[in-house]
């Protein structure tokens, strides 16, 4: 299972690299917002800074709505670096232009998925990742891990190689849930990954390991 990052947060980013076990970044424009990055120009740089970060992939958002603007503005994108994968709105426009750039080379996250439906969409248009949102269907009392084993199972059956990217991950327990249904990837903030660490089990045999080696020295 892929651990990618969904912020946009710098030191988050590095935070979550030094532990060795971040495949990716995600980022949208709310939470360029939330880092106070305005600007096409300062946003194609922090996408730039992101990538110097790390290794792995990084989606990269597009803020056009019609397949016109989606084209050029992701061929922008990904233009910036090897790295960039162009995120694209689950709308018609953001089908064809899925299709478009699977067609050219250029790699896709659909976004906004909320249904089997729309994830079988992306796959067929190429998508490399889907983005199944799971804590806003929670937010609205709707099993969002129920649809993360619904696209699962549709992958499945037709061998898709549209990889699942779990988003809207709010807590380690989505974690859990996301590795148990086979998600190919999460996507989630730094506390949610680093509640995987926990146990007080650890933190009390860690004690205990310490103060017996402190009895013999
Ligand atoms: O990756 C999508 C994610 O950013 C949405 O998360 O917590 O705003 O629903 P959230």
């Amino acid at each position: 299972m892929k651990f990618f990052i969904d912020t946009a947060n710098l030191t988050q980013i590095k935070e979550a690299q030094t532990l060795g076990i971040l495949d990716g970044v995600t980022t949208n424009p709310s939470l360029m917002a939330k880092e106070r990055i305005t600007g096409t120009e300062n946003i194609k740089n922090h996408y730039k800074a992101i990538c110097d970060i790390i290794e792995g992939d990084v989606s990269a958002e597009v803020i056009g709505t019609t397949y016109e603007e989606m084209i050029k503005e992701g061929e922008e994108l990904a233009a910036l670096h090897p790295q960039i994968v162009v995120k694209l709105p689950m709308i018609k426009d953001g089908v064809k232009a899925c299709k478009y750039f699977s067609d050219n080379g250029i790699r896709t996250n659909i976004t906004l998925v909320f249904s089997a439906g729309q994830a079988l969409l992306a796959a067929k248009a190429g998508a490399t990742y889907v983005s199944p949102f799971i804590g806003r269907l929670d937010d609205i009392s709707t099993d969002g891990l129920h649809l993360i084993s619904e696209i699962r199972k549709v992958y499945d059956n037709y061998n898709f190689q549209t990889e699942i990217l779990a988003a809207s991950v709010r807590h380690t327990m989505h974690i859990n849930n996301c590795a148990k249904i086979g998600a190919d990837v999460m996507t989630g903030p730094l506390s949610a990954i680093e509640g995987l660490l926990k146990h007080p089990l650890t933190d009390i045999g860690l004690e205990k390991f310490l103060a017996d080696y402190k009895k013999g020295n």
